[in-house]
């Protein structure tokens, strides 16, 4: 069983951190949700306008796939926890509206000391990546997306990984005649769940 206190803990120090730039805008530190007892935790990438105004993962467009493809799986929210590669928005405020970007490599580096921690506690049995960005700092360094995607790879914070794609890069791709990859994304969270399962089982990832 998790430890629910370490993990309230490590929250409460969570919030109050300055240790990248991504400090200095942000209204909220979306540190994680969800079950902290289940198999199954994702980490996306990290928070955009939604998530920074309500402090919560995976709330806007990108969260409302999610919560789709993980209902086209017979499961929710609740089943698995959510959490990010940083903690904090990492927008371009250039123009002077806040646009979002991909989080710098220092601030993935900066934000590791919260993540490890975090995946140290929950100690899930298979981390679902969401989007490359997630992939390439739990997995390895030059992970592929579009064609290592779906498998299984060692990871320090699991029984094994797995990457996906992320819902707002499927939202940019889909057309009329094409889903952009949602399919995809279906069947990866349905995969890390079926191995969780087995390795609760004392099964191997692998069916
Ligand atoms: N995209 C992410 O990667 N994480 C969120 O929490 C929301 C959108
Ligand atoms: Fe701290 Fe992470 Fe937020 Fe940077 S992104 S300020 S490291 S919590």
């Amino acid at each position: 069983m998790t430890d629910l206190l370490l993990l309230d803990t490590l929250r409460q120090q969570a919030l109050g951190c300055t240790a990248c730039a991504l400090s200095e805008r942000r209204r909220n530190v979306v540190f994680g949700e969800g079950n902290p007892n289940s198999p199954l935790v994702l980490v996306g990438e990290g928070p955009g306008d939604k998530e920074d105004e309500t402090g919560r993962p995976f709330v806007g467009k990108a969260g409302n796939m999610l919560d789709r493809a993980l209902a086209d799986n017979n499961l929710s929210r609740e089943d698995v926890y959510i959490c990010n590669t940083v903690k904090c928005r990492a927008c371009d405020w250039s123009t002077g509206k806040p646009v979002n970007r991909p989080p710098a490599e220092e601030e993935v580096t900066a934000c590791r000391q919260w993540l490890e921690p975090q995946l140290g506690i929950l100690a899930p049995k298979v981390i679902l990546c969401i989007g490359a960005p997630s992939a390439r700092n739990l997995i390895k360094k030059d992970f592929k997306i579009t064609v290592e995607r779906g498998k299984y790879f060692p990871c320090r914070y699991a029984k094994t990984a797995i990457a996906t794609l992320h819902p707002a890069y499927i939202l940019r791709q889909s057309t009329q005649t094409n889903d952009g990859g949602y399919s995809l994304l279906v069947a990866d969270i349905g995969r890390a769940w079926a191995a969780a399962q087995r390795l609760m089982l004392g099964h191997s990832a692998k069916a």
